[in-house]
């Protein structure tokens, strides 16, 4: 039934749950997930700073809570993520006497911290986000603190400590933009040679944070049919459409005129127009329609939140949007102007 049943001989439906989402259990987010979703994923709870904040003390109370939740649920577990530049504690890349960790030193903090988080969930979270967000939208090796001290060996020794840690999951690389040609081309030059090299890499992570227009589908199969010519599988990780206007120019930008500067943020004072319900509903169903071309190599499609009022989008890129980037309304309703487009598929 639900989403999931639209694709049960596909990939996996997946959901982000935040920490609230995880630490309450409200009774009809329970019921929405095991009527939708066969796949969980952790949107803060499982990073660096959430499971590690001090270089002594890990705090696994709600990862812990995250995965035994899922296996009540019988859901596929993801863990997100191990090595990123963000949500990462200082501590991580410098000493208490503020300067900056040597290679051997930073080398031994990624090992240690990937060796316990992936020990203590191994056999549990069936495929992890090894490594996030590590190219430019160019194609080149972003300029991070993990790259700065350990060049891109760093990537190369995540994926190596993550396969000791637990031989059976499932590892990926994730980033978003990955339909841009160069990044996309990058991030495919240097994780097919590592694969090749022997490294264990299974699968690219597309976020799929998308705008109403852009990219366009047939900007996304290209980057699609080259990472499957790369022979790699391929996971949605963080599906949502954010329809508002971004000042970054990054995605809705062709609305963005028709909203005085005060209102672009929450132009939609009483609900979302008609018009634009039908182009969101176009929009995913336009995305589904493509990923069906694919299942062979598509795991999962993962919605990067249950209900609009808990999306990142609210806040994301500044404070006090309001965004209708999801399935569900405030009330855990199913938002049929979506699910019907989806059902024609
Ligand atoms: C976001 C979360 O959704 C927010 O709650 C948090 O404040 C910042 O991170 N790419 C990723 C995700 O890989 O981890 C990010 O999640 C969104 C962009």
């Amino acid at each position: 039934s639900g989403i999931k049943g639209l694709f049960t001989s596909d990939f996996y439906i997946g959901a982000a749950l935040s920490g609230g989402d995880v630490r309450n259990q409200p009774n009809d987010l329970m019921v929405t997930i095991s009527n939708n979703f066969n796949s969980l994923s952790p949107e803060n709870l499982l990073k660096w700073q959430s499971v590690h904040p001090e270089p002594e003390r890990f705090n696994f109370d709600l990862a812990d809570r995250y995965v035994e939740m899922g296996e009540k649920m019988n859901s596929h577990m993801v863990g997100h993520t191990l090595v990123w530049h963000k949500q990462t504690p200082d501590w991580v890349f410098q000493k208490e006497n503020g300067k900056a960790r040597s290679r051997a030193e930073l080398s031994s903090q990624m090992k240690n911290h990937i060796q316990v988080v992936m020990n203590r969930y191994k056999g549990r979270i069936d495929t992890w986000d090894v490594v996030n967000e590590a190219f430019t939208d160019d194609g080149q090796f972003r300029q991070s603190a993990w790259f700065n001290v350990l060049g891109k060996d760093f990537i190369k020794l995540a994926f190596q400590t993550a396969h000791k840690a637990d031989p059976e999951a499932q590892l990926y690389y994730n980033d978003y933009n990955v339909w841009k040609p160069k990044k996309t081309d990058g991030i495919l030059a240097f994780t097919s040679r590592i694969r090749d090299e022997g490294v264990a890499i299974h699968g690219i992570g597309m976020q799929f944070h998308l705008g109403l227009e852009y990219p366009t589908i047939g900007q996304l199969e290209e980057a699609i049919q080259k990472i499957v010519d790369h022979g790699f599988n391929i996971s949605i990780t963080e599906l949502d459409i954010d329809l508002l206007p971004n000042p970054s120019g990054r995605q809705g930008a062709d609305i963005d005129a028709n909203f005085p500067y005060e209102a672009r943020y929450d132009p939609f004072q009483n609900g979302l127009p008609n018009e634009l319900k039908e182009k969101l509903a176009n929009r995913y169903r336009d995305i589904f329609k493509l990923l069906l071309k694919y299942t062979e190599h598509i795991d999962r499609v993962t919605f990067w939140g249950v209900r609009d009022q808990d999306s990142w989008l609210n806040n994301w890129p500044i404070r006090g949007r309001t965004a209708y980037p999801l399935f569900f309304d405030q009330d855990y309703k199913l938002k049929n102007y979506l699910f019907d487009k989806l059902v024609e598929l």
